[in-house]
């Protein structure tokens, strides 16, 4: 039977497994002092936290149990078998890549660790990606787009770069998700679309020529997305667990991955535009321009039941020259909203969170939590569509 049939029943286990032992789990996780206090809601109960470890966990049970599958009884000749020994290493590396996110995506939860590691963690978890990358296709060489060629040539070298490439997309794409982040559903449902988007691009280039490493792709997104389901199932609103870092980094990671060793990592980029809109209009906050408070989900507002956006609030001699150059332009063009001369002495600056979840509550106003959740997932799936209109259409430009 084609493994790719037997990855798909597996995945539907996957499903039911994750929906069945997420349940069972939750109280443990209370007991473990793993829980969060939902900000957006007025009942204070202990949220069950991290629940992303048991979705990684029956993910990469999964994973290994299907191992097996597409390499026995395969190779018949020694040419053969080198090829399947490639694959192979390459199968392998890619777990190990997810596994170790996964554990450390837990150590994060578990010791609430600093922002500074939040970047070394997914960079020493890509080390051994990277290594299979070396040592199994070591391709460095880019085509240069069209318009370029004039100046550079048809193909260019990275070398070095390209890893540096590779190591940065990792670190990307798990921070990506955990930061756009705060509303019931998001974190989960985000990683669903994004990994809808993969399945379908891999199932569109099945039969062109380098189909192989779209099953590959493939063996990796049907598992994650049976394991990603169930978790939404029970993340959303009102969320009965929280995802934890442990998923943002698992779900980032497994991207990562497949994007890298799939060879289709600029198409996978396409998929996360409403992550790197997200991060731009972060930036200031991000790396300290603009003060950052711990929590930046939007603010929930018991009255009208509804979330509206939440603010920094600083001192004018906390913001660094960049951060006020960044707030005025914004200001200019009403991407931000700012309130000076505010605070108990009228000594404060308050700005909104740089968050897209924020930028949508700036122009659409207050609203419920669920509707927010909704209108960022329809948004995630309008920019696939533009990802995919690109991809197949304006990329021709560009691309032979
Ligand atoms: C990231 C964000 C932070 C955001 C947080 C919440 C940055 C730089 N960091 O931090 O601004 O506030 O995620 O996701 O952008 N929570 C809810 N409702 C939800 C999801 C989470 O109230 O639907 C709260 C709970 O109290 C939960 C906590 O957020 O315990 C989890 O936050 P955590 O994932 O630890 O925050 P970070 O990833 O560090
Ligand atoms: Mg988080």
């Amino acid at each position: 039977m084609n493994p790719l049939i037997i990855n798909g029943a597996y995945s539907v286990v996957c499903f039911l497994v994750t929906l069945k032992a997420i349940p069972s789990f939750m109280s443990l996780f209370v007991d473990a002092n793993l829980f969060g206090r939902d900000m957006n809601k007025t009942s204070k109960e202990k949220v069950p936290e991290a629940l992303g470890v048991i979705c990684g966990a029956i993910f990469l049970i999964t994973m290994f149990l299907f191992i097996p599958i597409p390499f026995v009884n395969q190779s018949k000749t020694l040419s053969e078998l080198d090829f399947n020994h490639r694959d192979f290493i390459q199968f392998i590396g890619a777990l190990l890549a997810i596994c170790c996110m996964v554990f450390l995506g837990f150590a994060d939860d578990v010791l609430n660790l600093k922002w500074r590691h939040k970047l070394t963690l997914p960079t020493m978890a890509s080390l051994p990606l990277l290594m299979v990358y070396y040592t199994n296709i070591g391709n460095t060489i880019i085509i240069v787009p069209k318009p370029l060629r004039f100046a550079i040539g048809r193909e260019l070298d990275l070398s070095l770069l390209y890893y540096v490439y590779m190591g940065m997309l990792a670190v990307f794409c798990t921070n990506a998700i955990n930061i756009l982040s705060g509303i019931n559903g998001l974190e989960a449902g985000q990683s669903v679309v994004i990994a809808i988007s993969i399945i379908i691009h891999n199932l569109l280039e099945l039969d062109g020529v380098v189909a192989a490493n779209h099953v590959f792709s493939l063996y990796f997104m049907l598992p994650f997305l049976g394991t990603t389901l169930a978790l939404l199932y029970y993340n959303w609103y009102p969320s009965k667990v929280f995802v934890g870092d442990t998923f943002c980094y698992f779900a980032g990671m497994t991207f990562a991955v497949v994007g890298i060793l799939g060879h289709f990592s600029k198409t996978m980029i396409l998929f996360f535009i409403p992550q790197v809109l997200n991060f731009l209009y972060s930036v200031p906050q991000i790396f300290g321009f603009i003060p950052c408070p711990r929590h930046r989900l939007p603010r929930y507002d018991a009255e009208l039941g509804k979330v509206n956006m939440s603010y920094a609030k600083f001192k004018p001699t906390e913001i660094k020259p960049l951060g006020s150059l960044f707030l005025n332009i914004c200001e200019t063009f009403g991407l931000v909203r700012v309130v000076r001369n505010t605070g108990e002495d009228g000594s404060y600056i308050e700005c909104n969170n740089l968050t897209l979840v924020n930028f949508f509550l700036k122009f659409l106003g207050p609203m419920h939590e669920r509707t927010l959740t909704v209108l960022l997932l329809l948004f995630q799936i309008f920019c696939t569509c533009i990802a995919f209109f690109i991809r197949y259409h304006i990329s021709t430009f560009f691309y032979d």
